[in-house]
């Protein structure tokens, strides 16, 4: 709900209030972001002033969108450079429009013809907030954006904790906490894509456990360049800016020209952790294409670029019968592609792999009852390809410079029509002339050497999604997996347009506990693809039980990746079994709410839980048995306290009131290194 009072702003969502005013100074001045609060006439801005002749107004007020000028110093939202070399900003209020669950606030320089829209956009029901801005030159003379966040929040509290995950290729999503002390706190992206390193979120944390404490955060919506800003001030309080990064950035708006920054999707929850990432995870799903995801099966780690027709059908034979839904060929089945030197860009189907095209596997793979996906990466082109013979200028490069390669590959420069036709035309031939249900879309190496434009950070992205919208739009039904090398691209922008994720190129069980956990604190499990890989891992050399690897992969919306000739029969039946399994659970799994319920500290288990209405399933993990036979109780969440739940345990089939099972909980004892189990429990109805 959106109530406006004068000056005062108030937006109420089921369980949080986030308020602000134009107080007596002219500034937008943030008031409250926490606790639901639903009488406006409480909140005031009465006048303020400078502390002292050092310590101006323009500093000390927390500010909704500070702009360059005056006495500000601390960090601030927008930058900009006049066409005369002017840089001050001195913006006020102007209007504001209500339109349903948005408010729009302007601001406009009385001197120079600048505006400011703030957007704020109320998602009621996941108690969350969106908040954008949109800069607009009325003026006669271009301008120069120089820094151009998409918002500051502020929290009236010091020495909290900041909270991201850090990694990189294959170790991506490693969750990471620190202080947040005086100085600063900078998070960041500079490859145009999201990267494998840190991700576009800020989270705020003053004694917050998973069930306990207050949590402030702010999501990003965007795929390239990223900044996320902390600052606790010495006048109390932390502010927070998110939004593209200012790194090599510059944008022109011509007259008339408006720039929109990507949206933060924010929220508070006074309840811990677990509860941001129930709210986090339901507006992703409310992102992606509804219904329950197949079992996939990806030949990547089997066959590598050795795809053939017969390789590929006798994979899509053994993996329909463990049950697989969906046959996905990866890379290698293109242009003169036997290694990643040769071929990409060139996306006509190499005849010596597959002589009678792609339509005879299509169709094979078909009759077996199962789906279809495609690998391609549309954003790169080798330089032993055709197409770069052809067009050698359509890549990122710096005039006179021989332009650096990473796996032997330059990046395309989305940001042109002409490669986006380009795009866009390829993959609506390919879509169109075979029967394709899913395609993973990969990005194997960063942006570099962009040349002198520095908006074309921004510009590739916007790029991308409008290429694939437009894929989209021709060919609805296809649902599109982001993979970067991996998690490189996993954020709430890519989830806009795409379907799901490939969040890490290591698929080693042990790892992706980690990996998964990190992940699991924004991003949604229907949107985690996960596969069963061959042991030991390529990647670790780590060896890990079929059925431990299953359960991990279980997680997410299940993958096989493994090598199904070398699978014994014995393998190949209890891998049946398990899809059969994840298949009774998936709904749960892929629409449930997730809950991060171990201690750790009891020998290593590790304790996931996702709830539904009618079920709630634990997932156990013992990776390393350190003390022995210790057991550990488990304690569920999220269960109706009135129901009752049947499930097995200790040898036996039990029943027990849903409050039992979240006050009391249920001893589980793994025994051995790589145990593991899966716990299922069906509620009963009356
Ligand atoms: C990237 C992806 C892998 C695989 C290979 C193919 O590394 O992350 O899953 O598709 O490319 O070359």
């Amino acid at each position: 709900m959106i109530t406006v009072a004068g000056a005062t702003f108030l937006l109420t969502t089921a369980q949080t209030s986030y308020a602000f005013a134009v107080d007596p100074a002219g500034y937008l001045r943030h008031l409250h972001w926490g606790g639901r609060i639903d009488r406006v006439g409480d909140f005031e801005a009465p006048a303020r002033w400078d502390l002292s002749t050092n310590d101006m107004l323009a500093d000390i007020t927390p500010q909704e969108y500070p702009v360059h000028g005056r006495f500000r110093y601390a960090e601030q939202c927008l930058a900009l450079r006049f066409a005369d070399g002017m840089r001050e900003l001195r913006v006020e209020v102007t209007g504001h429009r209500v339109d349903d669950d948005e408010l729009v606030v302007s601001l406009a320089d009385a001197q120079r013809a600048i505006a400011i829209d703030l957007h704020y956009l109320v998602h009621e029901q996941w108690d969350l907030i969106e908040r954008w801005a949109v800069v607009r030159n009325d003026g006669a003379e271009p301008v120069v954006l120089e820094s151009v966040f998409s918002a500051q929040f502020r929290v009236p509290y010091e020495d909290l904790t900041f909270r991201n995950v850090q990694g990189m290729w294959a170790a991506e999503q490693h969750a990471f906490t620190q202080p947040v002390s005086y100085g600063k706190i900078v998070i960041e992206a500079r490859r145009g894509i999201s990267t494998h390193h840190h991700n576009p979120y800020v989270v705020l944390g003053r004694h917050a456990t998973e069930t306990t404490g207050e949590v402030w955060f702010g999501v990003l919506r965007h795929s390239g360049n990223f900044k996320g800003i902390v600052e606790q001030s010495q006048y109390g309080g932390t502010s927070f800016q998110l939004g593209v990064n200012d790194y090599d950035f510059e944008l022109r708006l011509p007259p008339g020209g408006q720039f929109a920054t990507p949206a933060v999707v924010a929220g508070y929850s006074g309840a811990g952790l677990g509860a941001m990432s129930h709210r986090l995870h339901a507006f992703g799903r409310s992102l992606m294409a509804p219904g329950i995801r197949d079992v996939l099966y990806n030949s990547w780690e089997a066959t590598g670029f050795d795809v053939t027709a017969d390789n590929q059908i006798t994979l899509a034979r053994r993996a329909k019968d463990m049950g697989v839904e969906l046959f996905v060929v990866d890379d290698g089945w293109f242009g003169r592609r036997g290694q990643d030197s040769d071929g990409l860009g060139d996306w006509w189907v190499n005849r010596d792999k597959f002589p009678d095209g792609l339509a005879p596997m299509i169709e094979a793979v078909r009759d077996l009852g199962l789906r279809f996906g495609i690998w391609v990466e549309p954003e790169m082109v080798n330089p032993n390809a055709d197409l770069y013979r052809d067009h050698p200028n359509w890549i990122h490069r710096e005039p006179d410079r021989e332009p650096d390669l990473a796996r032997q590959q330059f990046v395309l420069d989305l940001s042109r029509p002409d490669v986006q036709d380009f795009v866009v035309g390829t993959l609506d031939q390919l879509l169109s002339e075979y029967d394709i249900d899913y395609v993973k879309w990969d990005a194997n190496r960063p942006m570099s050497q962009v040349g002198a434009d520095r908006d074309v950070w921004v510009r590739h992205v916007d790029a991308l999604y409008d290429v694939v919208r437009r894929i989209k739009a021709k060919h609805p039904g296809v649902l599109i997996e982001a993979c970067a090398s991996g998690g490189g691209r996993v954020d709430l922008g890519a989830l806009t347009v795409f379907d799901d994720f490939w969040p890490s190129d290591n698929t080693d069980a042990r790892d992706r506990l980690d990996i998964q956990r990190g992940y699991s604190y924004v991003y949604p499990a229907k949107a985690m693809r996960a596969w069963v890989t061959d042991s030991p891992n390529f990647l670790t050399q780590r060896a890990v039980p079929l059925r431990f690897r299953f359960h991990v992969a279980m997680m997410g919306t299940l993958g096989i990746g493994a090598d199904l000739t070398k699978l014994s029969d014995d393998e190949l039946g209890q891998a049946a079994k398990l899809v059969a399994k994840y298949c009774e659970i998936r709904a749960t799994v892929q629409d449930g709410d997730f809950h991060r319920l171990d201690d750790p500290s009891a020998n290593d288990y590790r304790l996931l839980e996702y709830s539904a209405p009618d079920q709630a399933v634990v997932f156990a993990f013992l990776p390393a048995s350190l003390l022995g036979r210790r057991g550990t109780q488990v304690r569920l969440r999220g269960l109706d306290p009135d129901a009752t739940y049947r499930f097995y345990a200790e040898w036996r089939h039990q029943e027990r009131s849903g409050r039992y099972l979240m006050a009391h909980g249920f001893p589980l004892w793994l025994q051995g290194d790589y145990a593991s189990d899966v716990i299922v429990f069906d509620r009963v109805t009356a």
